[in-house]
């Protein structure tokens, strides 16, 4: 599919769920028995990226990954169940919700825990930026989750927009050092 007839398609939310089981394994864990942060994000980003793929078709970059809540640990031996979905998409980019649930083997108990944000980026072959189609959000959920994905955008923007005039002014200080 071209650029063009991609920006021209509507997708559901339903059409980008993807979802991921893994069992915690002796690698994946701390000296506690507990799975590694690090590995979770992972996993995380795995997920993400499934359903940025189904909306967009094309190649993906993970731009940022924020706000990610780590409620409870999960234990070597648990089986992780991880589900995404496209919250909204924009121009190139589309924010993704993921949340992540462990369950017990032996007791069969399921508890939620941890839930992230992330932004993926389509991209082509060359890493040039891609326009991605519409998302429809249909749910009273979706709809909700469509409108908290703008707020949450334009504090990207606010804080991409902060932190590229403090890189400007530290630049600017680390040149003027350089001349004396
Ligand atoms: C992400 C990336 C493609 C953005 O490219 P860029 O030229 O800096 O982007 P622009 O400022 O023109 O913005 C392009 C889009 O990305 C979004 N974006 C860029 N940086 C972002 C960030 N930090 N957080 C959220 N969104 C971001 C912009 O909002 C914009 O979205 P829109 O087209 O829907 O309006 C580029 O920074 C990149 O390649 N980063 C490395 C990605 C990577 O290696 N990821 C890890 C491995 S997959």
């Amino acid at each position: 599919m071209n650029e063009q007839d991609r920006s021209r398609v509507i997708r559901t939310v339903a059409s980008t769920q993807s979802e991921m089981t893994e069992i915690i394994l002796p690698n994946d864990t701390n000296t506690l028995g507990n799975l590694l942060g690090g590995r979770l994000m992972h996993f995380i980003d795995l997920t993400g990226a499934m359903a940025a793929y189904r909306h967009s078709r094309t190649h993906v970059v993970t731009a940022a990954m924020d706000h990610i809540d780590f409620i409870r640990p999960v234990r070597l031996g648990d089986l992780l169940t991880l589900k995404s979905s496209v919250n909204r998409a924009f121009t190139s980019s589309m924010e993704i919700g993921v949340k992540v649930w462990a369950e017990n083997t032996r007791t069969g108990g399921v508890v939620h825990v941890a839930s992230a944000y992330l932004v993926f980026v389509a991209v082509d072959e060359h890493g040039r930026r891609q326009n991605v189609p519409e998302l429809l959000p249909e749910t009273p959920d979706e709809i909700r989750r469509h409108a908290d994905a703008l707020r949450r955008r334009e504090h990207r923007e606010r804080e991409r927009a902060r932190q590229s005039r403090e890189r400007q002014a530290t630049a600017a200080q680390d040149s003027s050092e350089l001349k004396h």
